[in-house]
């Protein structure tokens, strides 16, 4: 319990200056931790306006949409704001070749348009609360890492049980500081979101994966939904007697726009950062792993655009997992390099040897904690590199990954029932109907050919998967004709013979699965995860995670006049900035904001990713903006500012000095992309949509103005 004591003392101790931007703060302790700062800033409103338990405050107006992205609440009727790409499922769902909402945008005129979506839900939490002490009561330092998981475990649990009976809401324990502390969090879940309004593609995702991670950006990133709620107020499933949910607070959205140097923050729910890791770490994933991973995903991203560029039908089968496939690969090299230029693994290094000076001074329990991170990631890095080649490598290959659905069935017996048997063979027959709709074989094929040949070039034949060694003795390393063979008898690249497999199934035909090539190499690579990787990389994880645990409050022990801000970890954070350009290479500087000008500079009907829809040219010929204009006549379109995200803050409102929304989060900037390990305040900048561009192309583009007069409008 002491060192719990100690935590509260170092958090309460007055701050040094930290870097502008950095920091993602629980908004329970801002007014403890931040809220001096944030005013000195220009904030003009405090941290009780932003997090209250005891009055409406803005957080109430914040959800976590579905399980990635963030959103929030505009109108006192339950309209509700977030990307377009955090929307896309939903909107990809309501789209058929007659109306395909993708291209031509949605736009409900009324509320009986508006489209239910099952299974999506929104998050919205009531309050947190810390029970570090409750969830550590019983847990000591002798205890062995499993007897301290168990007793966590069992304590949480206890605890969750009882805070659910008691306050009827969902409830969870997330850890904070890497397992030091420990907050209870009640949430309430809606259940009936409806579609409401999204752009076509050609604004709200303007630029596509081109533009991706990068500034300047013209991206409309935007989409609508609303929340639904029985009639008592209450969250309910889709029913059509459901009424618009009355929200606690709603955000007011402001016309006023940025300026250079504003005050800015974002609210919302990043996922996952990494900042206080040892070099070893950084390493690992910047210089070893990245690396290859990159060099599997170009290989296969170039291979799709290829066929893309001469095949209209195969660009539209193969666009979304181009953007999956290309997101993270960018992300990784901008991560990488980001690092490399900040010196990052040097400044670490720097810092673990002041550390260790720093224990042997204090001659405390923490002496062994480097050399011991030197060890794990040591031998960690031929399993982790072993685990990216299959995944990148092995599961790139897409009719590999397509076999592996076909497991279960494989471990069909007599005593399989028939209840049983059907819910697999459904499962696999929706799987293939889905994999073959977007399944080009040509593509797959030589992405089969190019992945392998890197695969067995740079994986040590004592470290691969059986079927590669096969390649070897069977076909004499000759990768083209195993993939022709591979190709040629798998049942797994026709329809046809996955239909007719999956007719009248029964343990008779388990056989036939177990025996085609393509099942056999994905069986060949699990099995050399169970036997190879599995064992020892989740034993080093656990080591590090509990040296982690103990770096990390080191690191506040030592750094006791630092005011230190936890990982992301899908919890509601607020994160504050100044809206500010950079300068992204020598003599090369970024201006803060973008304006449809720069879409009409970047059009070109000839490349899919930059046609401008005509009416939104007709709108600017005729300079028609409405009120939502800037001062000097141009049409604000995005903005950056040095507010710290990561993925998750998708779709999360940017609000101004007032509190009031001005735009909504959708990206960052390439080159300071490390910030999931490193923040830079000269590169750091989170990407958004302005509200103005987004009400405006509600408005004054698709005719929804109705939707801009729910809403709170400052002016
Ligand atoms: N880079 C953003 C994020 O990490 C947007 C991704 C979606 N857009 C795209 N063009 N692929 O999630
Ligand atoms: N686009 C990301 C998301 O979906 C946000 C960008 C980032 O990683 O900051 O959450």
């Amino acid at each position: 319990m002491k060192r719990i004591g100690f935590m509260l003392a170092v958090l309460m101790l007055p701050f040094q200056a930290i870097f502008a931007g950095e920091g993602m703060w629980i908004p329970m302790l801002l007014k403890q931790l931040n809220e001096k700062e944030m005013q000195a800033m220009g904030m003009r409103i405090s941290a009780e306006d932003i997090y209250s338990v005891n009055q409406s405050s803005l957080k109430d107006a914040i959800v976590l949409f579905g399980r990635g992205c963030t959103g929030e609440i505009v109108s006192d009727q339950g309209l509700l704001l977030t990307n377009h790409h955090c929307g896309y499922r939903q909107i990809q769902q309501h789209s058929s070749v007659e109306n395909d909402y993708l291209t031509e945008g949605f736009w409900a005129m009324s509320k009986e348009e508006e489209l239910p979506n099952p299974g999506l839900t929104v998050t919205m939490m009531k309050k947190m609360e810390e029970v570090t002490a409750q969830v550590l009561e019983g847990v000591s330092d002798e205890m062995s890492m499993e007897e301290r998981k168990q007793k966590i475990d069992e304590n949480s649990k206890a605890l969750i049980e009882k805070a659910k009976e008691e306050s009827g809401f969902q409830v969870v324990i997330k850890d904070f500081f890497i397992d030091n502390q420990y907050y209870m969090i009640y949430n309430e879940v809606y259940k009936d979101i409806r579609l409401v309004g999204a752009p076509p593609s050609n604004i709200g995702k303007f630029g596509g994966d081109t533009d991706n991670w990068m500034w300047p950006r013209h991206t409309g990133d935007f989409s609508v939904f609303r929340i639904y709620v029985d009639k008592e107020g209450k969250p309910a499933e889709y029913s059509a007697e459901n009424v618009p949910f009355k929200p606690d607070y709603h955000l007011p959205v402001s016309l006023n726009g940025v300026e250079e140097g504003d005050f800015t923050f974002v609210f919302g729910y990043p996922a996952r950062t990494s900042e206080y890791l040892p070099s070893y770490a950084v390493n690992l994933i910047t210089e070893v792993t990245n690396p290859p991973k990159i060099k599997l995903r170009e290989t296969r991203l170039d291979i799709f655009s290829k066929y893309a560029n001469t095949d209209p039908k195969v660009r539209i089968q193969y666009a979304a997992k181009h953007a999956g496939v290309a997101n993270y690969w960018k992300k990784m090299i901008g991560e990488s390099k980001g690092i490399r230029r900040l010196n990052g693994i040097e400044r670490k290094q720097d810092f673990e040897q002041d550390f260790t000076a720093w224990t042997k001074k204090e001659n405390n329990r923490y002496q062994g904690i480097i050399p011991a991170f030197e060890d794990t990631y040591s031998e960690l890095e031929k399993y982790s590199l072993a685990a990216d080649y299959m995944r990148e490598g092995g599961f790139g290959i897409e009719l590999l990954s397509f076999a592996a659905r076909f497991n279960k069935l494989s471990e069909v017996t007599k005593e399989t029932t028939d209840e049983q048997l059907e819910s697999m063979v459904k499962s696999a027959q929706l799987a293939s109907e889905s994999f073959f709709k977007d399944y080009h074989l040509p593509i797959d094929k030589e992405v089969a050919e190019a992945l392998l040949e890197i695969y067995r070039e740079e994986q040590a034949d004592d470290f691969r998967p059986g079927f590669l060694n096969l390649i070897d003795r069977k076909y004499k390393g000759d990768v083209s004709s195993y993939v022709d063979q591979l190709f040629e008898k798998s049942i797994f690249t026709s329809q046809e013979e996955v239909d007719k497999l999956l007719q009248n199934f029964s343990h008779k035909q388990v056989k036939k699965i177990l025996r085609d090539p393509a099942f056999e190499a994905y069986s060949s690579l699990r099995n050399f995860y169970d036997d190879k990787l599995g064992t020892p990389m989740k034993q080093l994880a656990a080591r590090n995670d509990s040296l982690q645990r103990l770096y990390m409050l080191a690191q506040m022990q030592m750094q006791s006049d630092k005011r230190f801000y936890p990982d992301a970890n899908f919890s509601l954070r607020v994160t504050y900035g100044n809206v500010d350009g950079y300068h992204p290479a020598d003599a090369v500087y970024y201006n803060y904001f973008t304006t449809l000008d720069g879409i009409m500079e970047k059009e070109d009907p000839n490349i899919y990713d930059y046609v401008v829809e005509e009416k939104l040219k007709e709108l600017y010929q005729q300079q028609d903006f409405g009120r939502y204009g800037d001062a000097k006549g141009h049409m604000p379109v995005g903005f950056v500012a040095s507010n710290h995200t990561t993925g998750g803050n998708s779709g999360s409102p940017v609000l101004n000095a007032d509190g009031q929304m001005i735009g909504i989060n959708f990206d960052r900037c390439w080159e300071g992309t490390m910030s999931d390990l490193m923040y830079d305040p000269a590169m750091s900048r989170n990407i958004a949509v302005d509200i103005r561009y987004v009400l405006f192309i509600m408005d004054k583009f698709a005719g929804a103005g109705h939707l801009v007069d729910e809403m709170t409008v400052i002016q």
